[in-house]
């Protein structure tokens, strides 16, 4: 598998090449920046840094890693290069308060918006693998949940987040149930300021 991070060059998208490397998957890390991205490639060994367009090009599946309020802006510019290449989308757009962390007032999710603005097969997920539990020494010990409409996407997506946790990955339903995941993203972030914890999610009775 050959695996596109577009925005690779953030938190998120440096564990997720960190733990795709050590599955033995080839990483193309994205940046704007095509220093910025080989930069970042340098530092994370056994990767590839290019434009978020060149790796968009050079992938079987692309991660929308980008910060979350340029995600849908991105995916617009990238449609092209994208093509019909399958494009993970793990960003939540989120509003930070006094009271908490808030999933968006939006009726539909960022993936399903996303999927307006591109040709490709959108899948969504990740959400709830924060990018310390996913950068550390080990694969978490956590479930992780995809969820998309087209299943050879789906399938694919699946397969990669399956190479990321000690869990299992699991298939969430239609590119709908994004509404739910990226609002999983606000639990989390709640969750770990009030414990000062590093959450994750394990679905019970799923054999
Ligand atoms: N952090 C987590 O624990 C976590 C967990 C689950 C999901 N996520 C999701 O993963 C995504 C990345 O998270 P992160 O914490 O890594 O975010 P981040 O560090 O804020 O941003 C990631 C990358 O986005 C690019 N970027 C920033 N502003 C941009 C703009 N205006 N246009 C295009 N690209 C821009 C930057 O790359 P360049 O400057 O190199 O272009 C940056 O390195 C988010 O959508 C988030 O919702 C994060």
């Amino acid at each position: 598998m050959r695996v596109g991070i577009l925005g690779g060059t953030g938190d998120f998208g440096r564990a997720l090449a960190v733990r795709l490397v050590e599955a033995g998957v080839d990483v193309v890390v994205g940046s704007r920046d095509a220093e910025k991205a080989a930069a970042t490639a340098a530092e994370l060994g056994a990767v590839v840094g290019r434009t978020n367009a060149d790796a968009a090009r050079d992938c079987e599946i692309a991660v929308l890693a980008v910060n979350a309020s340029a995600a849908l802006d991105t995916a617009r510019d990238l449609a092209a290069a994208l093509g019909t290449t399958p494009l993970l989308c793990v960003a939540a757009e989120l509003s930070f308060g006094k009271d908490g962390v808030k999933p968006t007032t939006e009726a539909l999710s960022l993936a399903e918006r996303v999927q307006a603005v591109v040709q490709a097969p959108v899948v969504a997920g990740l959400h709830s693998l924060g990018a310390r539990n996913l950068g550390g020494d080990d694969a978490p010990s956590e479930d992780t949940l995809v969820c998309g409409d087209d299943a050879e996407a789906k399938a694919l997506a699946i397969e990669l987040a399956g190479m990321l946790v000690d869990g299992r990955a699991v298939d969430a339903g239609p590119l709908a149930s994004a509404r739910a995941l990226e609002g999983l993203t606000a639990v989390i972030i709640n969750i770990n300021k009030k414990y000062k914890a590093h959450a994750g999610v394990t679905i019970t009775g799923v054999h």
